[in-house]
Order: C-alpha cells, then sequence, then structure tokens
C-alpha cells in the first residue's frame, strides 16, 4: 500500500507539474491508462481512488484544503483519469 501511494503521489506530482502544458504529458497518461487494464482496473474504479485521494488530502491538510483546493485537486483528477480511461478504451497506435 505504501509502495502504491508513492507511485501514485508521484504520478500526480508529474500531473501538477505538467499542468501548465498537458501536451507534454498526454501520452505518458495515455500508455498509464492501457498498463492499467492490464492491472484489472475499471472505470469505476477511478471514481473510488478520487474520493480516496480528497479525502486523504482534507484530512491532511485540514483547514488548508479549501474548497478553492479541493475544486483544483478534482479537476486535475478527473483530468487525468479521463485520459486515462479513454486511452484504456482505445487500442494503442
Ligand atoms: C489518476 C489515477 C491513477 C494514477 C495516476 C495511477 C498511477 C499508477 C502508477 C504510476 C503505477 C505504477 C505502474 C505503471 O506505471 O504502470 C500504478 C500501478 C497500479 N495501479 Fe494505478 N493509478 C491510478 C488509478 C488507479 C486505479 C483507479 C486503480 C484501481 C483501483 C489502480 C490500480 C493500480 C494497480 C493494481 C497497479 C499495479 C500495482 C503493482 O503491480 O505494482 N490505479 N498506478
Amino acid at each position: 500500500m505504501q509502495m502504491q501511494g508513492q507511485k501514485l503521489m508521484a504520478m500526480i506530482g508529474t500531473a501538477v507539474s505538467g499542468l501548465t502544458q498537458p501536451a507534454t504529458i498526454l501520452s505518458a497518461l495515455q500508455d498509464l491508462g492501457r498498463r492499467h487494464v492490464g492491472y484489472g482496473v475499471q472505470d469505476p474504479h477511478y471514481d473510488t481512488v478520487g474520493a480516496a485521494l480528497l479525502w486523504t488530502l482534507e484530512t491532511g491538510l485540514g483547514p488548508a484544503f479549501t474548497p478553492e483546493t479541493r475544486q483544483a485537486w478534482a479537476k486535475t483528477y478527473d483530468l487525468v483519469a479521463g485520459v486515462m480511461k479513454d486511452a484504456a478504451a482505445t487500442p494503442s497506435r
């Protein structure tokens, strides 16, 4: 679980630093989404992980996790998860 958390946070860190240039991380996210099919991940699982992420941030950050911050994280996660799910549904080129 600890390793898993580290992987997720590393990838989210990449997503955050790539926020201003989404195109640079697009193909990496598509590959990641396709690999997740092989891990047995299905679309609804992304909502569970997204909710867990927001809960973790809220619990860890307390009052610093303002509504604005929550919205920014939710948007970022939805963007990343959306790209991964779309790629999972399409064969690689
Ligand atoms: C934005 C969403 C997610 C991100 C950024 C993410 C990121 C990662 C990364 C970076 C890895 C390392 C392996 C690789 O690069 O292929 C990984 C592995 C994995 N992820 Fe995710 N993941 C996400 C969502 C999910 C969801 C929704 C599930 C299922 C509940 C999931 C389950 C797994 C599993 C089972 C592995 C393989 C673990 C192993 O064998 O070591 N991930 N994920």
